[in-house]
């Protein structure tokens, strides 16, 4: 028995030294939080693979990028902002660069079109708004909440949401400004793995635009996705994601994203979560709505719902991979994920900016 002890003692301080009892758990449970102050978190999705050899200034580019959408969010909370207007703000930072597979820098469709998901949810009244497969509206979650609020829809998708988009008069762009090479290179990788031919390059896009650096590291977004999570003073939660969804999907594939449930939920009387993965378990999972049923009726706090989530349940179904972010009325946020990293980033008012990408 005493030896036993011994071993035991001695395992678990080996790994707690070598980190890899912490990333088991790929998560940390902060401390409770202050009422009435704010909390924030973003992810920019969730991957393996080549995220073991992210080059250095690859890694500082993401992180950098991360610490402009929190700061972007924080900012509106901290002049006594909305949820929902900190869940835009956010977002509109990683939809707008083109390092995240949303908006500028979606991954394409096997016919080499963008078509990108979102949706939005905010947490007091339970209202939302969603689009899918659309091809050219700058900020996806822009269009999202304005199905929400302006129109007696929850979700549109295709070519009824970029007509609407355009009637708004939400900001359009051309196919070529969500076109970036490392994305098209990341495509033809895809495509000539599973027997596919390369579509033709889309209108506005040379072929000189298509030069990568061929020893250039970069994460693949097979399934990237960005999000946010958030709870202003007043304890309202809100939650958004946007994404272009998985490369070399069938033309007409929606994921989780723009799934109210699957990728996006938001309660005041349970949790705010969006999630980064592979959709199509997701959505089988109604794994956000999951999660905050946990909280809500099983008084789970959100670490261990969303953990329950991603290491047991997501994982029992082979190839469900991916991550999320959870932040509730009364507790900061937190994250948990079971592939190799995601990028993510997290902040309650008074407190310090943490910003990771592998465990
Ligand atoms: N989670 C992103 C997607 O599956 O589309």
């Amino acid at each position: 028995m005493h030896k036993f002890l011994l071993r035991l003692t001695f395992t678990l301080g080996a790994l707690f030294a070598s980190g890899t009892f912490a990333s088991n758990l790929k998560s940390q449970t902060p401390t409770k939080p202050a009422a009435g102050t704010w909390a924030i978190a973003v992810h920019g999705g969730a991957g393996s693979g080549e995220w073991e050899h992210m080059p250095d200034a690859k890694e500082a580019a993401y992180h950098a990028a991360l610490d402009r959408a929190l700061k972007a969010g924080a900012a509106v909370l901290e002049r006594d902002g909305a949820s929902m207007d900190a869940v835009e703000a956010a977002l509109h930072v990683m939809e707008d660069d083109p390092l995240f597979n949303a908006g500028r820098g979606a991954v394409f469709n096997e016919h080499g079109e963008n078509e990108m998901d979102a949706s939005i949810m905010d947490g007091k009244t339970l209202g939302a708004g969603a689009v899918a497969g659309v091809h050219f509206t700058k900020n996806p979650i822009s269009l999202a909440r304005s199905v929400m609020e302006k129109t007696p829809h929850v979700m549109l998708v295709g070519q009824g949401a970029d007509e609407y988009s355009k009637r708004a008069g939400l900001p359009q762009e051309p196919v070529a400004y969500f076109w970036t090479a490392q994305r098209w290179k990341e495509l033809g990788e895809v495509l000539e793995k599973s027997g596919r031919p390369m579509p033709p390059l889309p209108p506005g896009v040379t072929q000189a635009m298509t030069a990568v650096d061929p020893n250039e590291v970069s994460p693949r977004h097979q399934y990237g996705t960005t999000g946010v999570v958030v709870r202003d003073r007043k304890g309202n939660v809100a939650a958004g994601t946007s994404t272009g969804g998985m490369q070399g999907k069938m033309r007409g594939r929606v994921g989780d994203s723009p799934i109210i449930g699957a990728g996006t939920y938001a309660s005041n009387a349970s949790c705010a979560v969006s999630g980064t993965g592979v959709g199509e378990y997701f959505i089988r999972l109604n794994l956000a709505r999951g999660i905050c049923d946990a909280v809500q009726y099983r008084g789970m706090t959100v670490q261990a719902a969303a953990d329950e989530m991603l290491h047991t349940t997501l994982p029992s179904l082979k190839g469900g991979e991916g991550g999320v972010i959870v932040l509730s009325p009364n507790e900061a946020p937190v994250w948990s994920f079971n592939t190799v990293g995601m990028f993510r980033a997290r902040m309650v008012e008074g407190g310090t900016e943490e910003i990771a990408i592998r465990h």
